[in-house]
């Protein structure tokens, strides 16, 4: 398997990152313009998420055409050319399969609308009445999970949006299929997949009604889903590739399945139980702040637990789902640059191989839209309306969206000071972020050897010149205090201590007396002296510090 723990990949949302034609649109040959940024930065591999032919619903994981490019994007030759200038930077590229659904535009879903049995067969198709939907399981986007189609006079199975159809992947046709599309990028020269809630598409056979919940129980971790995984990725002949799995309410012990290098089913995954410590009664549209002892409980539980299994974890804070994590836990104001360096080297040195989500290296903020109109994501609009219809006023709806919109990192990437942030010279898709300032941008940052850039840049570098930081064992140290989350890694003699203050006031933390012998390798705060000498330390707002007994950088 490709070893992929020293690496550091970054996730590109082509739409939002830089539009060269002047379309307020971002394109593939605005990538390519990027690559050198890429490059000094350290990345390895670029995640780019869908460019494939799509009606836009759900900004491309509505897929009309698994193997073509959406003509906003750019075409072929740019894909190519992309693949091949990134290849010349020792930058892979990351491309995202969203294989549990496909768009309703689909030729395939065409042909089971028109009548076609062999069609309908690729999807999750139940005759019925238009009064009663198969189950009561509810869309991820808000309302049932089923559509009724009235002319086949059958529902079909959409767990997110109307226009995004699930696959059947109980139809061994459509896994075949889906192996050819893994095939056609592996031969355009593609390293590495990330696989869209891989494990959401093996659904019972049985679908009957949940009383407790969604639905989501009996089909997140389905039935068949390790068999379907690993056929897909042998038949397809990607076992040597870098592969994440986007995994939706999933558990420990599927992880460990997924990722553990013996199953030969993915490199690692992704989970979100940490993104969801503010979530009231876990409902994400209930806001309420987040519990750090949760958080410091989960990320024990998965470094501790991925560790045993032999799996592995992709470690991020940040996504085109997430809103900014500056915004989210650390601080957007005078401890701006403080946070958004703690939060990253707070996973960064974590087991697992880290992901950046474009502007998360200067530290962007959240959108901070005034009202509706903003908004352009399919879920924002839809719990909008939701959130009056039970009787919150548009205020409430506004700053509900505000704290939990998809659109919070999908605002175009801060390039430099101009009036649509060097995105564009166009109007982009989608509003600035009301956060955007000179400071907050790629331009001022470089210049800065103390910007959140330079943080990222150097958390990087260290990845690839201590083995430890990439294979070493990971333990953690208890604290005293759930706002301060500590912890060491271990390889061969070589260990370093990770101490992040996640509280915006100071923290007193008890010292271990190993820790008066080792180097300071990193830290947040400028000519701080930090005497690991005495039996207690006051750790400052959001403090960072990197201890080691390797060679300083
Ligand atoms: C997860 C993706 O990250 C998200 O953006 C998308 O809406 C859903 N999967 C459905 O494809």
């Amino acid at each position: 398997m490709a070893d992929f723990r020293d690496k550091v990949v970054y996730q590109i949302y082509p739409k939002s990152f830089r539009d060269t034609n002047g379309d307020g649109f971002g394109d593939i040959p605005g990538i390519i313009e990027k690559l050198d940024y890429l490059q000094g930065l350290g990345v390895d591999y670029l995640w780019l998420t869908p460019f494939f032919p799509s009606p836009q619903n759900d900004n491309g994981y509505d897929v009309a055409d698994y193997c073509a490019i959406d003509p906003k994007f750019g075409t072929m030759a740019d894909l190519e050319e992309l693949i091949a200038k990134g290849e010349e930077r020792g930058i892979g590229l990351m491309l995202d399969m969203v294989f549990n659904h496909t768009s309703t535009e689909h030729v395939w879903f065409r042909k089971a609308l028109a009548g076609e049995e062999e069609y309908q067969k690729y999807y999750i198709f139940k005759d019925g009445i238009p009064e009663q939907p198969p189950t009561n399981w509810q869309s991820k986007f808000g309302g049932s999970a089923w559509e009724y189609v009235p002319g086949l006079k059958k529902w079909y199975l959409r767990l997110y949006d109307v226009t995004q159809a699930d696959l059947n992947w109980d139809n061994p046709k459509v896994r075949e299929e889906l192996k050819e599309v893994l095939r056609f990028w592996k031969n355009k020269g593609i390293g590495a997949f990330r696989f869209d809630v891989i494990n959401l598409v093996s659904k019972p056979e049985r679908m009957e009604d949940d009383f407790e919940g969604d639905g989501r129980r009996f089909y997140s971790d389905g039935p068949h889903i390790h068999e379907y995984l690993k056929e897909l990725v042998k038949d397809a002949g990607i076992e040597d590739f870098v592969t994440v799995g986007e995994m939706s309410s999933t558990s420990l012990e599927h992880c460990i399945r997924y990722s553990a290098p013996k199953e030969k089913e993915l490199s690692m995954c992704f989970n979100f139980h940490h993104l969801k410590t503010d979530y009231k009664n876990g409902d994400k549209w209930a806001l309420m702040p987040t519990d750090y002892r949760k958080l410091k409980g989960l990320f024990m539980e998965w470094q501790m637990g991925m560790q045993k299994g032999d799996g592995w974890n992709a470690l991020f804070w940040c996504n085109h789902d997430q809103p900014r994590i500056v915004s989210r836990m650390g601080d957007e104001g005078i401890y701006w640059r403080e946070s958004a360096k703690m939060l990253a080297g707070m996973i960064h040195f974590m087991r697992g191989t880290p992901y950046i989500y474009q502007g998360e290296e200067i530290g962007m903020l959240n959108a901070h839209y005034p009202s509706i109109e903003q908004y352009r994501d399919v879920e924002s609009l839809n719990y909008y309306r939701i959130l009056l219809e039970q009787g919150k006023t548009t205020e409430e709806a506004v700053a509900t969206l505000a704290a939990r919109s998809r659109d919070n990192s999908r605002t175009p990437m801060q390039w430099n000071g101009e009036k649509y942030g060097g995105f564009s010279e166009a109007e982009p898709w989608i509003p600035m972020s009301a956060g955007f300032r000179e400071e907050i941008t790629v331009e001022a940052q470089q210049k800065d050897s103390d910007s959140v850039f330079t943080f990222y840049k150097k958390i990087i570098a260290m990845r690839k010149k201590y083995p430890v930081i990439a294979k070493g064992e990971i333990s953690f140290s208890e604290t005293g205090t759930d706002m301060v989350l500590a912890y060491e890694r271990m390889l061969e003699g070589q260990r370093i201590v990770v101490l992040c203050n996640l509280d915006r006031k100071k923290q007193d933390i008890k010292v271990d007396g190993e820790w008066g012998s080792y180097r300071i390798l990193l830290g947040n705060y400028k000519q701080r002296e930090i005497d690991m000498e005495k039996e207690i330390y006051t750790m400052e707002p959001y403090e960072f510090i990197v201890l080691g007994n390797v060679e300083e950088m």
